[in-house]
């Protein structure tokens, strides 16, 4: 896991940006998983400027995202579909038939999950992996006692969850939707490079159990130490908790 710290969360989604671009740079059709939330809206800024620049195109792009609410339609406002459209989507040239995101309203979602997985699958698998961190530990939605070889499937939420998620629902927790569509643990750790950030110190305990905790589903973020390529992009509060960071420093500024 290689962890670089940034000043703050715009320097640290610049680099993110960076590595996206080299990606698709290296591989026109490269093939996406994206995050949404908070925290990657300023890396999204910064593919979109980038885009706009000409400076990497998103036409021969497919994504695939990680996860969505059970019962949110796309059309909803707080749909993880109008969240990629109004942050990324409809700044970039990317082809919109290429764009993916779990369908929560699937009737028969058990097989829907599966079609998921084969679309990933049938797409070449995923090339770079976005992802943030809750500060419970989760990555997509797959919440602490998720199976670490987990597929795509309905998780159910956990409290601090739909607690951190209200902001998005003007701050009302009973209308945060308590199950998700998520991509598995095992299906992020398909992909073949991993992006992680983290800003802010509500993060701090979780990634510092993350890349120097023990290996363990009550940590599903934990599960990258078994990845061979993961970078993970932080802000100096959300590395504040991390045992070794003088060391990681030293790594990135002697990089070979
Ligand atoms: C969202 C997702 C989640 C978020 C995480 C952090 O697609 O998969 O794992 O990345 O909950 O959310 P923010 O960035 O809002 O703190």
């Amino acid at each position: 896991m290689e962890i670089i710290i940034s000043e703050n969360p715009a320097e640290a989604s610049a680099k993110a940006a960076e590595a996206v671009k080299m990606q698709i740079l290296a591989k026109r059709s490269s093939v996406l998983g994206l995050a949404t939330g908070g925290t990657v809206i300023g890396l999204y800024g910064k593919l979109a400027e980038m885009c706009g620049r000409g400076e990497v195109s998103f036409k021969k792009v497919s994504t695939f995202n990680l996860d969505e609410y059970v019962g949110m339609p796309a059309s909803d406002p707080n749909s993880y579909r109008s969240f990629m459209e109004k942050h990324l989507f409809s700044k970039i040239d990317v082809d919109r038939s290429n764009t993916h995101i779990p369908d929560g309203c699937a009737e028969n979602i058990r097989a829907y999950c599966v079609q998921y997985e084969n679309k990933i699958r049938l797409c070449g698998g995923i090339d770079l992996q976005v992802l943030g961190i809750g500060s419970d530990g989760h990555i997509g939605f797959n919440e602490p006692s998720s199976s670490l070889g987990s597929r795509t499937r309905v998780k159910t939420l956990t409290e601090k969850t739909r607690a951190d998620n209200s902001r998005f629902f003007g701050g009302d927790i009973s209308k945060v939707p308590m199950h998700a569509v998520t991509m598995g643990i095992g299906t992020i750790l398909d992909s073949r490079e991993i992006l992680l950030l983290a800003f802010g110190e509500g993060k701090a305990e979780a990634v510092a159990r993350m890349a120097e905790g023990p290996v363990t589903a009550t940590v599903p973020a934990s599960a990258l130490q078994l990845h061979p390529n993961v970078k993970v992009f932080l802000d100096e509060p959300a590395a504040s908790k991390l045992a070794n960071k003088a060391y990681y420093k030293y790594v990135y500024a002697n990089k070979p």
